[in-house]
């Protein structure tokens, strides 16, 4: 089975794939670390020294190459990652069981407002401006995360809440 977590910046892809890798006894990846294993970088710096569009490409290569492993396992994606080079066609494939983890903009922004700095889209936004980038961003993103094969909405539920639904449903 290849599990895969989709969802917003801040929505908690990464930890909550890790909660899931205890439950299910299978490994679990993070596209975001293999991008900068890859790289020998950090996403900041690939933002900054080559541009997205170079980091939308290297997001691209690697998601396409892992989701074709003859194993069993979970990657969290990046939130973008649905959204760039066909890469949601990629989740339809029969293999694999793809988690929406939806979140409202008012939760996204508490989650996000003092995690801003390594994350190079919204690093130089005001609160403010967070609250209005976020709003756009999710709806314009909206139609790629739901066509995940599950849903599952975390406003206002603790991780081992969210854990045992994505258990319940896979
Ligand atoms: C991005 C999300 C980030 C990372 C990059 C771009 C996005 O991952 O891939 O900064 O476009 O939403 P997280 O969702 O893990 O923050």
């Amino acid at each position: 089975m290849k599990i895969v977590l989709v969802g917003y910046m801040g929505v908690g892809k990464t930890s909550l794939g890790k909660k899931l890798e205890k439950k299910v006894g299978f490994s679990c990846y993070d596209l975001d670390e293999l991008i900068e294993k890859s790289e020998n970088s950090t996403i900041e710096t690939i933002f900054k020294d080559k541009g997205e569009v170079y980091f939308r490409k290297v997001e691209h290569e690697l998601f396409k190459t892992f989701i074709e492993r003859d194993e069993d396992f979970i990657l969290s994606l990046g939130g973008g990652t649905p959204c760039y080079a066909n890469n949601h066609l990629l989740l339809q494939r029969d293999d694999v069981t793809s988690v929406y983890l939806k979140a409202s903009v008012s939760a996204l922004v508490e989650k996000l407002k003092n995690k801003r700095a390594k994350r190079p889209l919204i690093k130089n936004l005001s609160e403010d401006e967070l609250q209005e980038y976020i709003a756009k961003h999710l709806f314009d993103r909206n139609y790629y995360y739901q066509n995940s094969k599950f849903i599952i909405n975390v406003d206002g539920k603790k991780k081992k809440e969210i854990v045992d639904e994505i258990l319940q449903l896979i």
